[in-house]
Order: C-alpha cells, then sequence, then structure tokens
C-alpha cells in the first residue's frame, strides 16, 4: 500500500502556476487520505481562475501516474474569492486568501489609524493577518504598532514581517532610515508595492489589511492589478467636504472592480474623557446615505478619541491599549462586519458588473499619469 507521505512527495512535483513553489510548499494540500485502494486528496487554491485549478489537475494526475496511482478522487477546493475580480485572477502572493484595501480620497481622515485598528481586532477575532503599509509616501505603520527602529530579520533575499501585537506587518517605513524621504515616480511606487507583496515573507495568511495613501492613485492602481482585491473600505469624516471626496473613492473601487465592503465614519462625534458622553462635532451619521448611494453599509462610526491619537503616536493602538472602551469596542465590531463582508462577497463570488480592464495610469500608456477616477 502506498503512503500518503509518498503522494505527498509525488505533489512537491506540482508547481502551482506561474509559480516555482509546489502546491505542497504553498500549503494548498490539505488533506491526503489513504484507505487501501482508495486515495483521496483535497486541495484548497486560493485562485478562483479556471486554468488555475485545470493546470493543477493535470499536474496532479501527471505526479500520481509517476508514482503508479490512476485511481483516485481530487478535491479541488476553490476559494470564496471574486469571480471578476480587479485583478482578473491574478495573484502575486497566492497563499493569502483575502486582500482588503483600506483607502479614502482625502489625507489624514484616519486611514491608517482604521487600519490598525481593523487588524489588530480581526487578529484577535482568530483570524491570521497581515498588514501591509502601502503608503510609500508616508508611512506610519511602525510608528502606529510601535515598531519604529525594529529592523526586519533578512532571510536570502527576502524580508520576514515583523510581528506585532498580534499581526504580521510590513512598511517601506521599515526598510528604510529614520527619517530618509524618497521621492518616489509612478514607475517606482509599482514596483515598490509588488515588491512589498513578493518579496516579504508573509505567511497564510486570512486577510492582509492594506493600508493605502490619500487619493486614488498608482498605488491603488498596481494593487489592483497584482492582487484579486476582496474588498475595499473606505475612511471618511462626517463633513460634507470630505464626502465629496468619498464619493470619488467609492467611485474608484467601482471603477477597478473592487467590491466594497463598507465605509468607516471616523471622527464622528466625541467621547469626552471627563463625563463619557458624546457630543457631536464634525457631525455623525452622515455617511450612511452614501453608503446606501453605493449598496454597502456603514462598518462602523468611530467617535473622536483622544487615546486614539495619543495611542497612534505611541505606539499603543487603542484596541490592544484599552479594549474596554466604546470606541475600541467600536473596532471590534466594524472588523466583525467587514469579516462578515468578506465572507458574503467570497460566496457571492464577488461582484457582476462587467469587468473594466483598469489600464488607467500605466506608464507607457496613453493614460500614463491619470487617476484611476480621472477616466
Ligand atoms: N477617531 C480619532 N480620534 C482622535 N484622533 C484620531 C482619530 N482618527 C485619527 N486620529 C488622529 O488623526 C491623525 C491622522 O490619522 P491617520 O494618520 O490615521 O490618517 P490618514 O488618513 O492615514 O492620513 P494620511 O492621509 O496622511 O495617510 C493621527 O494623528 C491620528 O492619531
Ligand atoms: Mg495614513
Amino acid at each position: 500500500m502506498i503512503s500518503s507521505e509518498t503522494i505527498k512527495d509525488a505533489l512537491k512535483k506540482v508547481a502551482y502556476p506561474g509559480f516555482t513553489k509546489s502546491i505542497v510548499d504553498f500549503g494548498f494540500v490539505k488533506n491526503i487520505n489513504v484507505n487501501g485502494d482508495n486515495v483521496s486528496i483535497e486541495v484548497e487554491i486560493t485562485s478562483s481562475a479556471p486554468e488555475v485549478a485545470d493546470q493543477i489537475s493535470g499536474g496532479v494526475e501527471e505526479a500520481l501516474a509517476s508514482i503508479g496511482i490512476r485511481d483516485y478522487k481530487l478535491n479541488l477546493k476553490k476559494p470564496k474569492m471574486p469571480r471578476e475580480s480587479s485583478s482578473h485572477g491574478k495573484n502575486i502572493v497566492p497563499h493569502i486568501k483575502n486582500f482588503v484595501m483600506v483607502s479614502s480620497g482625502k489625507g489624514g481622515v484616519g486611514k491608517s489609524t482604521t487600519t490598525v485598528n481593523l487588524a489588530i481586532s480581526l487578529a484577535k477575532q482568530g483570524k491570521k493577518v497581515g498588514l501591509l503599509d502601502a503608503d510609500i509616501y508616508g508611512p506610519n505603520i511602525p510608528r502606529m504598532m510601535g515598531i519604529v527602529g525594529v529592523a526586519p530579520e533578512i532571510i536570502g533575499n527576502k524580508v520576514k514581517p515583523i510581528s506585532a501585537l498580534g499581526v504580521e506587518v510590513m512598511s517601506m517605513g521599515s526598510l528604510m532610515e529614520e527619517g530618509q524621504s524618497l521621492i518616489w515616480r509612478g514607475a517606482m511606487i509599482m514596483k515598490a508595492i509588488q515588491q512589498l507583496l513578493q518579496d516579504i515573507l508573509w505567511g497564510d495568511l486570512d486577510v492582509l489589511v492594506i493600508d493605502m495613501p490619500p487619493g486614488t492613485g498608482d498605488a491603488q492602481l498596481t494593487l489592483a492589478q497584482s492582487v484579486p482585491v476582496t474588498a475595499g473600505v473606505c475612511v471618511t469624516t462626517p463633513q460634507r467636504v470630505a464626502l465629496d471626496d468619498t464619493e470619488r473613492s467609492l467611485d474608484m473601487f467601482k471603477k477597478l472592480n473592487i467590491p466594497i465592503a463598507g465605509i468607516v465614519e471616523n471622527m464622528s462625534g466625541f467621547i469626552c474623557p471627563e463625563n463619557g458622553k458624546e457630543y457631536d462635532i464634525f457631525g455623525k451619521g452622515t455617511t450612511e446615505p452614501l453608503a446606501k448611494k453605493f449598496d454597502t453599509i456603514v462598518l462602523g462610526e468611530i467617535p473622536i478619541e483622544p487615546a486614539i491619537r495619543e495611542g497612534g503616536d505611541a505606539g499603543k493602538p487603542i484596541t490592544s491599549e484599552f479594549p474596554d472602551t466604546v470606541t475600541a469596542k467600536r473596532y471590534e465590531e466594524a472588523a466583525k462586519k467587514l469579516w462578515e463582508m468578506i465572507e458574503k462577497i467570497n460566496e457571492e463570488g464577488g461582484v457582476d458588473n462587467e469587468a473594466i480592464q483598469p489600464t488607467i495610469g500605466v506608464p507607457g500608456t496613453e493614460n500614463a499619469g491619470k487617476s484611476a477616477c480621472s477616466v
């Protein structure tokens, strides 16, 4: 009788399409069962592209034939992934199951703060979480996660993410000297983002939460073309002027064919530390109509809270430092809703609208330099 180890060794010859690493090394072979003459193999892949499944099935057939097995059952589980995704089946980091892009039309509305606290909350809820700081110009994540000055471990020509507060973190800020600034051109941003995905030794993550620079530019586009972004989260503040920019950001998600998981209304009311009362400063609840318009939900209303800013500056995010506060609980609630939306999006197979080829802004094309929302 052939052993499951022998089968596993044979399957190590099956490379994941487009990669030199095998489906075994990627951890996609979930189960090998040998019962007398009955062999069954369970393989779970992260790409929804049919050609990927076909190539793997063919590879498995060949590998098993090489050890004399012709009769077997292959249960090839496709991901609960968007059918029609931004990247058209391309995923340069296939062992990451879901990608969440946190974006906003306007700068300074609290994207990084939201990304950090959602990532920590998801990790607390038992998910394997990575946090990628895709803000190449102004990487704030190392400070917010308390890892300024921590140098990541280099293994060969790859870099290990830094483990902090239950999350795997990587940022351009962790790869540069402190205070150093770089001037990036479009093509360099694209390369940098791709390297932050590909050359980092990310674990088998349930979700990689990605903090974007403000606006709708090269970083957003590169990300959308490199990985199937499962869902977009938009961060806004409640004022009308911010909402106009938010609408542009939501529109960008639509144009890039990224399902929208929801909107986080940040700086929504103020909780007075003295008496715990909530006051309406910038307005509150103004995001709901916009969510309806884009057929999505408000994931949470996060008040202005001194502990959020202090925590951000000190590398002690409120969700890890003060988990019992009203605000931390709202983040946790938002993370739960986000996960539900991710599951729903994956179950539904993603958005139904016709895919729009996001060729916008690619250097060398007639659209070079244009933002995603200007087309
Ligand atoms: N709800 C909040 N209450 C109090 N302070 C907050 C809140 N949200 C964010 N801040 C503070 O506001 C500042 C800007 O937040 P943050 O850096 O997260 O915004 P951003 O959208 O990522 O900015 P950028 O566009 O520059 O990347 C930070 O100092 C942060 O600590
Ligand atoms: Mg930021």
